[in-house]
């Protein structure tokens, strides 16, 4: 079947090991369900994948792919959970130490069809076109999970989020907006910062910028390049949300501001099954949809991971087939 994967790590050059082509019909194991797939979106977790990192060399090829939205044989229209658990696991997903997220062991989205245990499939709304669902399972799954699971912040207060355009970025300005939250942004560009203006942020900044007050929380994804503004955004008694660190790990914690200030630092993945029912009913519900930056089809995958690579992003970068 067509796919799109990556043929090999390759630490260096991840466009380089891309690939669209052929891959093998998929078996559907017993409790597993095949979905055609009519639209996926691309996340930075797929760059690390062509980069090796996250998965085993032996897990090669890999169709690339974290989530994604399509119909299943008897004709039902679904939107997909990324978070595969072990065999018996109850309770949250995200803390299943053995969880993979697809494309870490099993095949992904990008292709014409995907393979995945039958409870990781749940009834995609009417109101959100497989584009727009295809952006649910990962960024705005993980977006939804950071405000309202593990922020513990309420409805006025306002929150920093570093970045701009990203996938993440976008879903946590726009679902922040519609909760009520006062929403400051920082991008990179001018042309970022008008585009989160655009999706309601109430004001924005110059990366690194000092902040005319200090946040009650800050969402990040960044990592070194804004962990030390993070750190001194924040209100004594503050949060900070982790999710990623696309620009490195930092290794100089500001420990000592962290116990001073008696802020809370903390991780969040992705989001369980019921967060992301509760996600798609949010969406219903607000009228919010996804900002989608650019609509590919499948077979011009390349070009979507070029401008992930390059930072051109103006919201989810979606491939339809
Ligand atoms: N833990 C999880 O479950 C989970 C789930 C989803 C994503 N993530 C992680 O979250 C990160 C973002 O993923 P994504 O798919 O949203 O990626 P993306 O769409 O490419 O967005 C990248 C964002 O990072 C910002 N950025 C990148 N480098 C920067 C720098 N040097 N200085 C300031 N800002 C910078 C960009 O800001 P501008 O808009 O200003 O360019 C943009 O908003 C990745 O590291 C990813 O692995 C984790």
């Amino acid at each position: 079947m067509f796919a799109v994967f990556a043929a090999e790590p390759n630490p260096d050059d991840p466009i380089a090991s891309l690939t669209v082509g052929e891959r093998p019909e998929p078996e559907v194991p017993d409790g597993f369900i095949a979905v055609s797939v009519r639209a996926a979106s691309l996340n930075m977790h797929d760059l690390w994948t062509l980069r090796g990192v996250g998965i085993k060399p032996e897990q090669f090829p890999m169709i690339l792919g974290c989530d994604g939205a399509g119909v299943t044989e008897d004709g039902t229209e679904v939107v997909l959970h990324s978070v595969i658990t072990s065999p018996g696991w109850v309770g949250d997903e995200t803390l299943d130490p053995k969880r993979t997220l697809l494309t870490e062991k099993h095949q992904g989205t990008l292709a014409e069809t995907v393979v995945v245990p039958a409870r990781n499939v749940l009834p995609k709304p009417a109101g959100l076109s497989f584009a727009e669902a295809a952006c649910m399972g990962t960024a705005w799954l993980t977006a939804y999970r950071m405000l309202f699971t593990q922020s513990g912040l309420r409805p006025g207060q306002t929150i920093l989020v570093q970045g701009a355009s990203g996938g993440v970025s976008t879903a946590l300005i726009q679902l922040g907006t519609a909760a009520g939250f006062r929403v400051w942004v920082t991008g990179r560009s001018e042309e970022k910062r008008a585009l989160a203006e655009g999706l309601g942020a109430h004001a924005t900044f110059a990366s690194g910028e000092r902040l005319p007050e200090r946040v009650d929380g800050v969402f990040e994804t960044v990592g070194k390049a804004t962990w030390a503004h993070s750190m001194r955004a924040v209100k004594p008694g503050g949060v900070i949300v982790v999710s990623g660190s696309t620009s490195g790990p930092d290794p100089s914690a500001d420990l000592q501001r962290l116990f001073f200030l008696q802020l809370r630092v903390i991780g969040s993945t992705m989001g369980t099954r019921d967060e992301l029912a509760d996600l798609l009913r949010f969406c219903e519900t607000t009228g919010v949809r996804p900002t989608i930056g650019a609509e590919l089809p499948m077979a011009d995958a390349e070009q979507g991971f070029r401008d992930m690579l390059d930072g051109a992003t103006a919201g989810k970068i979606v491939f339809t087939r």
